[in-house]
């Protein structure tokens, strides 16, 4: 890639450029290799390299469609949560759940409902309270040793069998799975539209790019913890921006009018007619990346170059760890001119390499699509019914109120994304 060129992703390029190189591996003691095994997300080398070859043809136009399938369907009784001059307080909680189910239906095939199921013992309501929890304590469980598990401490129990709880269902999900896709093998490749079984078709391969059963459930744990809270913390920022910003969900509102014939009966060709609802998810992801920082291993001396304020060559010793900081490059204002507005059109015609909240080649995002695929089609729903205005204190301006969001901007769970803030929504005519 050329540092000639002129773009206003110029440095980011560069940054990529630095991402992309094979030379930089992912530090083994900041994966999730100790809490379920090897996986796509934890390998280097030749082992990553067989579980991206499985993982990635995983992600079919089938699997798009039944993406945007589930959205409608779960939009639907998302939508009782809603009122019209309502202030929503816990938006980010209710997307959240939305991702989550998702998820499980369009990964796992699992019939997960909107509403979690109280207290029965059925399997699928057992592992979605379990999988509640799980999901909230990843951090916990990568970074406090073995041994605090079996301290005598109710609330650190019910961590550890919650977990268990999910890890042992995952593997009966995936045997059953698996004999389910033995019975159905005769109906096709084409007929499997779910991850899950996806995956499970690589084990049954005779070639060097297999998975062993336990690999399988390692890659589902992955994608389930990579692209729920990511999702959730992309689709709550959107809406807040857009909120904050009444004419740019103007002009999203209006490309949903004319690109959507029918919403109950959208389709993945509305959704890719979508461009600058995209736009404005690929905007407020920038302003609040869900991944904040990318740490790698320097395993051999390598080159970078520093482009300002003088370019220069420099060396990264064999041994360092470096942390590529998305925040600083997502609002580098030579890059993103004016960084702290917010402004979808600049995403425009911007190819997919370049959209770097989702990493960079050879390790960007797998889900990519999966996650664009939702969150524009959540969108899509959302905006036709409801027109959404983040409320703004007693003589508070756009640009305070905006200071005052990005502050409260954290670490949640395993993804960076905003707190709660209140919208108020409004039924559309
Ligand atoms: C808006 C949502 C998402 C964002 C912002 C996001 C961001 C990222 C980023 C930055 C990386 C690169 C990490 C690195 O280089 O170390 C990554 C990798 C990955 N993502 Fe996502 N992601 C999202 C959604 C998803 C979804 C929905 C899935 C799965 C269904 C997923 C699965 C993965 C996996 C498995 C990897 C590891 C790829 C590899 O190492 O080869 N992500 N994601």
């Amino acid at each position: 890639m050329s540092m000639e060129r002129q773009s206003p992703f110029q440095r980011s390029l560069y940054i990529n450029n630095m991402l992309a190189s094979h030379c930089l591996v992912n530090p083994v003691d900041f994966t999730t290799e100790s809490v379920w095994g090897t996986s796509i997300v934890s390998a280097n080398g030749e082992d990553w390299k067989r579980h991206r070859r499985v993982v990635a043809p995983a992600f079919t136009t089938k699997m798009f469609s039944r993406v945007v399938e589930e959205s409608t369907s779960l939009y639907s009784s998302m939508k009782d949560e809603f009122g019209s001059d309502q202030v929503v307080t816990n938006l980010r909680s209710l997307l959240h759940r939305f991702t989550l189910v998702m998820i499980c239906r369009c990964g796992f095939g699992m019939p997960v409902s909107w509403k979690q199921g109280g207290t029965s013992q059925d399997e699928i309501d057992i592992f979605d309270r379990a999988l509640s929890v799980a999901s909230s304590t990843l951090v916990h469980r990568l970074i406090f040793p073995k041994w605090v598990w079996s301290l005598p401490i109710k609330s650190l129990r019910h961590i550890d069998q919650s977990w268990k709880t999910v890890l042992t269902l995952f593997d009966s999900i995936a045997a059953s799975k698996q004999a389910q896709y033995s019975s159905e093998k005769e109906l096709g490749e084409e007929h499997a539209k779910d991850l899950l079984t996806k995956l499970i078709s690589a084990t049954e391969e005779d070639s060097k790019y297999t998975l062993t059963p336990s690999e399988v459930t390692g890659n589902m744990l992955s994608l389930l913890f990579a692209g729920n809270e990511t999702t959730a913390s992309a689709l709550m920022s959107t809406l807040v921006f857009l909120g904050l910003y009444p004419e740019e969900q103007e002009k999203a509102y209006q490309e949903i009018l004319r690109e959507v014939k029918s919403i109950a009966d959208m389709d993945l060709r509305d959704v890719a007619n979508l461009k600058y609802v995209l736009a404005c998810m690929h905007e407020a992801q920038r302003l609040v990346p869900a991944t904040i920082n990318l740490p790698r291993d320097v395993p051999e001396d390598m080159i970078t170059r520093s482009d300002r304020p003088v370019q220069k060559d420099i060396l990264i010793k064999a041994g360092s760890r470096i942390i590529i900081d998305t925040m600083a490059v997502c609002h580098n204002p030579h890059d993103f001119p004016n960084p702290q507005t917010f402004n979808p059109s600049r995403w425009h015609d911007v190819p997919d390499h370049d959209i770097i909240m989702f990493g960079s080649a050879p390790r960007m995002c797998v889900g990519r699509r999966f996650a664009q695929t939702e969150v524009v089609c959540f969108l899509a729903h959302f905006l036709w019914d409801w027109e959404v205005e983040t409320v703004l204190l007693d003589g508070e301006t756009r640009e305070e109120c905006f200071e005052q969001i990005m502050a409260g901007a954290s670490l949640y769970g395993t993804a960076f994304g905003l707190g709660e803030v209140p919208v108020r929504i409004r039924a559309r005519s």
